[in-house]
């Protein structure tokens, strides 16, 4: 781990290599979902605590989500106590979690499964618990010691002066714990809130993912909000993620209450165009199965973690529908997602010329729906890829040279 932390230190270009996230992380946070809901009194079920996080765990297990690839059962805010033990270490709600961390960490590794928690580069966390400032070694070695496997540190009450070091200290004493920790990182937020530019090359050589990206809420104008941010990718965040560092758009909000089940598929979609973490914010317990299945789904999934890690960008775009394209293997396949931004109204009909999606040369493809597995057919370099695509809707083609 010393050599670790030492090559990534000094690396220039390349992400960071702690080991983990050699290819975008996916699970399941409670955020978005189940917030800062602390009254177990009222709500046993769906407050934060050791129970629920122990369901959902139970469930990925269970049900196929770890088989799908999803492995990190995440804990967010509202898990502290509102102070720190008498050795000023963190301590979780005692009423709350009654067992403690450790137990909790062993119950989910138990289940083949790794526990994330939450915390904060600055004084408190965003809900007003202990942050992490002026404490990260000790709150990095507490983590290890309880078994912990992804931090995600958040950007709320920070000291513009000086979080960015908080970043790099934390990162500093995760790697010297030794234990493999995936560090997720809220710094670029933390800049964006401070009307800075983010450094996405400084951050991704300390971070395994960054939040670039206001709060996700389960809403369509949310998420579309995300898709003309990465459009946009202002910074050119796209170019320097890779395996080791992802951008992270937030969580997925498939299967909560809001999306159309054609805004689930181009949410699915288009967060593994872009090699962004997958990770689920829904009651796992009440599943609709399209949205269950959705999730589940081999074929998208398999892009989203297509060993390369190449994040897609978008392509073209003509009137109110994009063109995005991902390189994955085999050599040469390239992942097509042709999303209708326009809501309401009829589908449309998209015709893409096959040589304006490629660089190279002029070869024949395979086409595949990425959803179904259904084989479309042939394409020379010379036709048009032609697709009804639905309002708000996207069609997923991987393409593969003949
Ligand atoms: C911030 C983060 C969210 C969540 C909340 C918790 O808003 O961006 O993802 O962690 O804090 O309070």
């Amino acid at each position: 781990m010393k050599l670790l932390t030492f090559l990534a230190g000094v690396s220039a270009v390349a992400a960071l290599n702690n080991g983990v996230a050699r290819t975008p992380p996916m699970g399941w946070l409670s955020w978005e979902r189940f917030r800062c809901n602390i009254d177990c009194k009222h709500d046993p079920s769906n407050c934060i605590s050791e129970n629920l996080y122990m369901r959902m765990a139970d469930i990925i297990a269970a049900e196929g989500y770890k088989e799908a690839g999803y492995q990190y059962v995440c804990i967010d805010d509202c898990w502290l106590s509102k102070s720190r033990d008498s050795n000023g270490r963190l301590q979780p709600d005692p009423d709350r979690f009654p067992h403690g961390m450790k137990a909790l960490a062993d119950y989910v590794h138990s289940k083949g499964l790794k526990l994330g928690i939450y915390e904060d580069v600055g004084a408190e966390t965003c809900a007003r618990y202990p942050g992490s400032r002026g404490h990260y070694q000790t709150d990095a070695q507490t983590f290890a010691e309880w078994g912990i496997d992804l931090l995600k540190f958040d950007a709320c009450n920070i000291n513009p002066e000086d979080f960015d070091e908080g970043y790099r200290q934390m990162g500093f004493y995760l790697n010297q714990t030794g234990r493999p920790i995936l560090y997720s990182c809220e710094w670029a937020i933390g800049e964006i809130m401070h009307r800075r530019q983010a450094n996405y090359t400084a951050i991704l050589e300390v971070c395994n993912t960054c939040r670039n990206t206001v709060d996700i809420t389960d809403q369509w104008k949310s998420v579309l909000n995300k898709v003309n941010n990465y459009a946009k990718d202002s910074g050119n965040f796209s170019k320097i993620a890779g395996p080791g560092g992802w951008n992270d758009p937030d969580e997925l909000v498939i299967g909560d209450f809001s999306l159309s089940p054609d805004q689930e598929r181009t949410q699915m979609a288009l967060w593994s165009m872009w090699a962004a973490p997958l990770i689920m914010s829904v009651d796992l317990r009440n599943m609709r199965p399209e949205s269950k299945s959705l999730l589940q789904n081999k074929g998208v999934i398999a892009v989203n973690q297509d060993p390369l890690g190449i994040p897609g960008t978008v392509r073209l775009t003509m009137r109110k529908v994009s063109v995005w394209t991902r390189p994955i293997l085999p050599k040469g396949s390239l992942a097509v997602v042709v999303f209708n931004s326009q809501s309401g109204g009829a589908p449309l009909n998209v015709s893409v010329p096959v040589h304006r999606l490629i660089n190279g040369n002029a070869l024949d493809y395979l086409i595949t729906d990425t959803f179904t597995g259904s084989k479309l057919g042939k394409l020379t370099y010379h036709q048009d890829l032609t697709v009804r695509v639905n309002p708000t809707g996207v069609v997923m083609v991987t393409m593969t040279p003949a």
